[in-house]
């Protein structure tokens, strides 16, 4: 009888351990929207609402979201730091159109298979990544939406 609190005591923190592996691979992989690329851009919205570009604005800054300050220097001067690694898209809203914003976004190696930055919007070919965001997207489809539609209002001085 004794024994007891021992048991639980070891089984307790063996199931924690195990339960968030064993969720990681099950329920949690999200279906990608279908969707066409014509001639370098994606023309269709991957959800038919329109984005925000306020979420989106908040989804590019977030860490664990576009973190897209990490490689490019944005218009906004309330964050720190603003990575070089990117070109500054300060003004990218008045030369890329809506659907090349969307393609770089969801997979930017289509248009360079090269590039550093990654597919926001792909479950392959993304490294270094924790295993509880496997096989989801880094952003989800509407998330996509609303950072195109922030990018949209980037046009420069
Ligand atoms: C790991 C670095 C990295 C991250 C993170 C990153 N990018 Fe990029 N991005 C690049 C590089 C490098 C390029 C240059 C083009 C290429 O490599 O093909 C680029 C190009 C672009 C372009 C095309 C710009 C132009 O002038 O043609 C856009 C738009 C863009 N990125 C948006 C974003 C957004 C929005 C985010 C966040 C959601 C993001 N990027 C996150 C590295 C990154």
């Amino acid at each position: 009888m004794r024994k007891r609190p021992l048991l639980t005591a070891v089984a307790l923190p063996l199931a924690l351990v195990l339960a968030p592996a064993l969720g990681a691979g099950g329920a949690a992989a999200e279906e990608l929207v279908a969707y066409e690329v014509v001639e370098g851009a994606i023309p269709a919205s991957l959800t038919g609402v329109p984005g925000d570009p306020e979420a989106g604005k908040a989804a590019a800054v977030h860490r664990q979201k576009g973190n897209c300050l990490a490689c490019h220097a944005m218009p906004i001067p309330d964050q720190p730091f603003h990575g070089e690694v990117g070109p500054d898209l300060s003004a990218v809203g008045s030369y890329l159109s809506e659907g090349e914003l969307r393609l770089r976004l969801v997979d930017s190696k289509k248009i360079n298979p090269e590039t550093s930055m990654p597919g926001f919007y792909k479950v392959e070919g993304l490294h270094r990544v924790a295993e509880k965001f496997r096989g989801k997207p880094i952003l989800t489809a509407q998330e996509v939406e609303d950072v195109v539609a922030y990018l949209l209002t980037l046009k420069g001085n």
